[in-house]
This record gives structure tokens, C-alpha cells and sequence, in this order.
């Protein structure tokens, strides 16, 4: 199956629209997700096998949620939360959500999204979403499923900079029943002067609005900050502050790179506007080196969830070994196809047999704490 996808299928998608593509992916996702023999069909095509790769070793717990093994579908495939058990079936233990803004906004004009090769993606969507009641309806569907689901929460373009902390808050509000998790997404590097919000004072400003709102619920669920690749070293430290400070549960390294050389690369102009993902190594190396920055300023103080070029086994262990308890991925569904997560989970047994380790936790950090 892998080998149809890579030669057959990823080869005739390649010539595609990319966002098309990507709607229709869901949407087939969705339908197959309704009905119990197709959501097993799914299930074989992607693992292969009869059932969903299962295997306790690879169970991690993040701020108290619990997930099956540490790969997590990362924002952006589901903005509205149509495929979230069919993204499950396919060997993902949860999905992040979104972004989800507090009012439904369009994004940037078509074309917004291409595949530059078969494995690597620029997109400057700049924030499509249906908007957060919409998306909460859509979720309601999963509610007995016990899928953890994260939400990452934006910022309509139009809302001015000091109305950020109150629309986020209305997200986590109106998500808060459908959330296992929020995250903040202030690394977009597609809605022009967002990024300005990582700093200190108005990160602050956000966090605690969010958190104000879960008090109010009755019960500060898992809160991380989502933060650029394309940060310096100083203003990570500066994040990480921000997540100490105020109890948050971590943070998510890292979103799209904005980087000029690495767009120029692949024949796009080095300042035009959107952000690179997956398999490009340097992009790969930046996000890691970020989660092995956290990893070694804050310790186990902090959660990490990597993210950026996790492609397989190799790759995700780079992120877990950096530092990452869980890790995400979006371009690779693509690139490698649907049975990317499964591959994922059994190579990582597989090392871990190899190399006589007893659980997943045993990798977190191996090569920035010796
Ligand atoms: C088409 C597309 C849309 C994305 N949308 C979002 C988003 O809305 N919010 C977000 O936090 N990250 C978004 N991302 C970034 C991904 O979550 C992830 O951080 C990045 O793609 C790196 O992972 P990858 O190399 O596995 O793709 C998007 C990525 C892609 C390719």
C-alpha cells in the first residue's frame, strides 16, 4: 500500500490543487467515518492489518489526558473537525483542531496552498475557519468517542492587537465541552503582524484570558503556546517564561517556517507571503532544534509536543529524543499517505524492542539530558 501511494497515487495528486485535494481527502474521511464497514475499510487500507495498531508502551499522558501513542494529527488538516474519528482510524491517538477563530473568516485569496514536491508544502491559508460555533457543532459528533481533542485557537485578521486576549477567550468558551486541550496560535506567519503577539506582555495577556475563562468553567484544562520556528533563541526564553509563570502545561514547536532561503529553494520568491512545512531537512532540523532549546532551558518543567518534517520512524524519533512527549503531523499525511501514523507507532516498537526500552517515556530527551 505504501508503495501504490508513493508511486501511483502521490505522483497524479502531486499535479493537483493542493487545497482541493486536501477538501476532498477530508471530506471522503468524513463520509467513510459515518458508517462502521467503511470506517473498517479505512482502518485496513491505512494499518494493513485488521485491527488498529495498539501497543501500551506507546501510551502517553499530557497534562493529565491520556493518548494512545504519541502522534497527534497537527492544526490545519481539520480546521473544522469533520474527520476526527476518521483521522483516529488511521492511527493518530487525537487531533488538533483549527486554527478555530472566535467569527467565521474566508483567509487569504486561491491559490493558497501548494504541494512544492511531493513532500513539501506552503501554504498561506492566513486562517480559513467556519468560525467557533460551527466547528463546536461539528465536534459534538465525536463526543462519545473518547478521542482527545486539541483545539488551537486564532485571531480574526480585523480584530485589533489589544482585543487578542478577549477572542481567544471566546473560543476556549465556546469549545471548552469538545476540548481535551487549547492551544495558542500566535506563529502563523500568515496573518500579517500576528507573530508580534509571542511576545511576552501580550502572550501574557492572552494566556490569562484563556485561563480566566477555563476558571470560570470550573477547570483549567491543558493550555500550550504554539510558537515559530523562525524564533530567537531569546524569545523562546521568553515564551517559556510565559508558560512557567503561568502554569501552563507546555508548548508546541513549531509551526511553518517563514524562511526566504528555504521558499527561494523551490523556485517561490524569498519574501512572498507563507509558511514551508515537512520534508525539507533544514526546516526539519530548525523545529528540532527548538524542542531541544525548550527541552534543555526548562527540563521536564514543561511538556513538549514536536512538530515540523515528521515524515517516519527516523524523524520522530529525532523530536521525541530532542525532547517531545508527543509529536504531530500534517504535511506527511500527504506526502507518505494514510498510512503514514501506523508506520509511525510500529517503527517505534519495533526500535524500542531493538533497543531494549520499556516504554516510550524512556526516549523523552535522551540525547539533550545526557
Ligand atoms: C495547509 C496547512 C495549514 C496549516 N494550518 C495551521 C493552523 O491553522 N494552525 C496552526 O497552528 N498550524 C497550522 N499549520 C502548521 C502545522 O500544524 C505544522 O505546525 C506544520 O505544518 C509543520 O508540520 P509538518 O511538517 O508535519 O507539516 C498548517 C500547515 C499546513 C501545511
Amino acid at each position: 500500500m505504501p508503495e501504490i501511494y508513493k508511486n501511483i497515487v502521490s505522483p497524479f495528486l502531486y499535479k493537483q490543487d493542493s487545497e482541493t485535494w486536501h477538501t476532498r481527502a477530508r471530506e471522503a474521511l468524513h463520509l467513510a467515518e459515518a458508517n462502521p464497514l467503511t470506517l473498517w475499510l479505512l482502518e485496513k487500507i491505512a494499518t494493513y492489518k485488521s485491527e488498529r495498531f495498539y501497543d501500551e508502551r506507546l501510551n502517553v499522558v499530557i497534562g493529565g489526558v491520556e493518548f494512545d501513542n504519541p502522534l497527534i494529527v497537527g492544526a490545519g488538516w481539520d480546521k473544522q473537525g469533520r474527520a476526527v474519528r476518521g483521522l483516529h482510524q488511521l492511527g493518530f491517538s487525537g487531533v488538533e483542531v483549527g486554527s478555530v477563530l472566535a467569527y467565521p473568516q474566508e483567509g487569504n485569496p486561491k491559490p493558497r496552498q501548494w504541494m512544492l514536491t511531493p513532500g513539501i508544502a506552503m501554504n498561506r491559508l492566513g486562517f480559513n475557519s467556519p468560525g467557533a460555533e460551527v466547528v463546536a457543532r461539528n465536534l459534538r459528533r465525536y463526543e462519545r468517542d473518547g478521542i482527545p481533542v486539541g483545539i488551537s485557537i486564532g485571531k480574526n485578521k480585523d480584530v485589533p492587537d489589544i482585543e487578542a486576549p478577549g477572542v481567544h477567550a471566546l473560543v476556549a468558551e465556546k469549545l471548552y465541552d469538545q476540548a481535551a486541550y487549547f492551544v495558542i496560535n500566535v506563529s502563523s506567519p500568515n496573518t500579517p503582524g500576528l507573530r508580534k503577539l509571542q511576545d511576552k506582555e501580550p502572550l501574557t495577556d492572552i494566556v490569562q484570558a484563556v485561563n480566566g475563562v477555563m476558571d470560570v468553567k470550573g477547570c483549567r484544562k491543558p493550555l500550550f503556546v504554539k510558537i515559530a520556528p523562525d524564533l530567537t533563541s531569546t524569545s523562546v526564553d521568553d515564551v517559556i517564561d510565559v508558560v512557567l509563570n503561568n502554569g501552563l502545561t507546555g508548548i508546541i514547536a513549531t509551526n511553518t517556517t517563514n524562511s526566504g532561503d528555504i521558499k527561494e529553494r523551490y523556485g517561490r520568491s524569498a519574501n512572498e507571503m507563507g509558511g514551508i512545512s515537512g520534508d525539507d531537512q533544514e526546516y526539519r532540523d530548525m523545529a528540532t532544534a527548538k524542542v531541544a532549546h525548550i527541552r534543555r532551558v526548562a527540563g521536564d518543567s514543561l511538556e513538549i509536543i514536536g512538530v515540523g518534517g515528521i515524515k517516519d520512524t527516523a524523524t520522530a524519533l529525532e523530536k521525541i529524543k530532542a525532547g517531545a512527549r508527543a509529536i504531530q503531523v500534517v504535511t506527511a499525511i500527504r506526502g507518505e499517505g494514510p498510512s503514514v501514523a501506523a508506520k509511525i507507532n510500529r517503527g517505534l516498537v519495533e526500535y524500542m524492542q531493538q533497543e531494549g526500552i520499556s516504554h516510550i517515556n524512556d526516549l523523552v530527551g535522551l540525547d539533550v539530558d545526557r
